[in-house]
């Protein structure tokens, strides 16, 4: 690969930030939809349990998914998932404050790479599709939590619309990482 090949797929790096904020503005993600987020935060955290629970049981679902949390025995590394749950949850709680910060953008990018260029058991990396799929999954969870929960269904649509534009964004910099060219040597995961 020639060294212009690899700048065109370097990552936003330092402006990541301001990359990130000039998406908001070109798909509409006013400071009237953060709020929005921000009021249904309380409707979506009482069932962040649920939410991500949901989530990694349907990921132990699918063969091509539960590869990623399977322990040397071939069984689900319970304990592992919980952790990830944790993770997951964190980031969940996070995002309800729709805060596109500094700090957040390198915790999302962080995320990202952390799927993106570390071998799970024997599933390898988190092939991207599943990245797009998680949000999918996630976006149809939050509609039916917003139908249930915020009685109107005028304020259940500015929710799922908010959110929406939010997670992908989201997305777009937790796909980042894999537009870089691939790491000489995998690292392989600490736990
Ligand atoms: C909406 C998309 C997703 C989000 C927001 C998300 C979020 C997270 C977070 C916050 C972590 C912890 C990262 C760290 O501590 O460095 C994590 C780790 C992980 N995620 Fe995801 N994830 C997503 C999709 C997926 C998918 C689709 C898979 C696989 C099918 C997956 C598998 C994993 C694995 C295997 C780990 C690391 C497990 C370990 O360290 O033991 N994630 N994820």
């Amino acid at each position: 690969m020639s060294h212009d090949d690899h700048e065109e797929r370097t990552l936003p790096g330092a402006d990541l930030e301001r990359y990130l904020t000039e998406l908001a503005e070109f798909v509409g993600l006013t400071e009237a939809d953060a709020a929005v987020i921000r009021a249904s935060a309380p409707a979506v955290l009482k069932h962040e349990t649920a939410l991500t629970s949901a989530l990694y049981e349907h990921f132990l679902k699918f063969p091509a998914t539960a590869r990623f949390f399977l322990g040397p025995d071939g069984a689900p590394d319970r304990a592992r998932i919980e952790r990830r749950r944790h993770s997951l949850g964190r980031w969940l709680r996070e995002t309800a404050q729709a805060a596109l910060t500094h700090d957040f953008a390198y915790y999302l990018l962080a995320v990202g790479l952390s799927h993106s260029h570390r071998d799970y058991g024997p599933g390898g990396k988190i092939p991207p599709q599943f990245m797009v799929a998680a949000m999918s999954l996630t976006q149809s969870a939050l509609a039916g939590i917003f139908r249930d929960e915020l009685g109107d269904p005028e304020r259940a649509l500015a929710a799922a619309v908010a959110w929406n534009k939010l997670l992908l964004l989201h997305l777009n910099v937790l796909l980042l990482g894999y537009l870089l060219p691939p790491r000489p040597a995998s690292r392989p995961s600490s736990d």
